[in-house]
C-alpha cells in the first residue's frame, strides 16, 4: 500500500497528542525538606555523574513504619540526625523517603548524589520506605507512591527512561529492602536481576 509521508506525519501527530495524555505521569505531591523539619546539609551534595540516573534503589529503614503525617516526618528527622551525627554525613543519605502514610517526603532530592548505595549513589536516586519489610510488604498506598515517584521522576527527566530498579541488597552485602519487599519488587516495572 502507498501511503504519501504527509498522511503518515498527521497519523503520528495524532496518534502522539492521543498518546501524551495518557502516558504523562500525574505530578505526586512531594513533602519538601521545610514542611517535615529538615536540617541543613552541612555540605551541598555533587551532582550524579549520570544524569538522568540510570538506576533505582530501594531501601528499608528498619524499624517502625509510621502512617500518619506527623509520625513519618518524626522518624525521617531522626534518620537525618542519625546520618549526620552518628554517620558523619552532610545530609540524609536517601534522596527521598516514601511512608505507610502514602505520602513521598524529599531528601537529597534529585540529580544528587546520596549516601545510600556505595558504590551506585552517583549514579541512582535511593528511595527509602520506611519501616521493616523482612516479614511482611508494605502497604498498597506505600507502593504507589514508590511508583508515582519513579515514574514522575521518568516523566521529567531525571531517571532514565530505561532504568534498572534494584534492591539495596544487589548493590552492596545487606538484607536491605527486607525479604519481604525485596520479593516483592521483583514484580515491578524495569526491576534487574542484575546490576
Ligand atoms: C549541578 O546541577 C545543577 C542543575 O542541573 C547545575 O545547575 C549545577 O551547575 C551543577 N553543579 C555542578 C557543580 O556541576
Ligand atoms: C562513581 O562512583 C564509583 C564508586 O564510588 C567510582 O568508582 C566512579 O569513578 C564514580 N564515577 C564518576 C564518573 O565519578
Ligand atoms: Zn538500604
Amino acid at each position: 500500500m502507498y501511503i504519501t509521508s504527509a498522511a503518515v506525519v498527521t497519523i503520528a501527530a495524532v496518534y502522539l497528542t492521543l498518546l501524551i495524555p495518557e502516558t504523562k505521569a500525574a505530578t505526586p505531591q512531594i513533602i519538601s525538606r521545610a514542611q517535615w523539619g529538615a536540617r541543613a546539609a552541612k555540605r551541598r551534595s555533587p551532582n550524579l555523574t549520570m544524569h538522568p540516573a540510570p538506576y533505582v534503589v530501594l531501601h528499608h529503614s528498619t524499624g517502625a513504619n509510621c502512617d500518619t503525617q506527623a509520625i513519618c516526618q518524626l522518624r525521617i528527622r531522626g534518620f537525618q540526625n542519625y546520618h549526620m551525627n552518628s554517620k558523619g554525613w552532610a545530609d540524609i543519605g536517601y534522596n527521598f523517603i516514601v511512608g505507610e502514610d502514602g505520602n513521598i517526603y524529599e531528601g537529597r532530592g534529585w540529580g544528587k548524589q546520596g549516601a545510600h548505595s556505595k558504590p551506585f549513589n552517583n549514579k541512582s536516586i535511593g528511595i527509602c520506605v520506611i519501616g521493616d519489610y523482612t516479614n511482611r510488604t508494605p502497604n498498597t498506598a506505600a507502593v504507589q507512591a514508590v511508583q508515582r515517584l519513579i515514574d514522575h521522576g521518568v516523566s521529567i527527566g531525571e531517571i532514565k527512561n530505561d532504568y534498572k530498579l534494584l534492591g539495596h541488597r544487589q548493590t552492596w552485602q545487606t538484607a536491605c529492602p527486607g525479604n519481604s519487599l525485596y520479593t516483592m519488587m521483583q514484580s515491578w516495572p524495569h526491576w534487574a536481576p542484575a546490576a
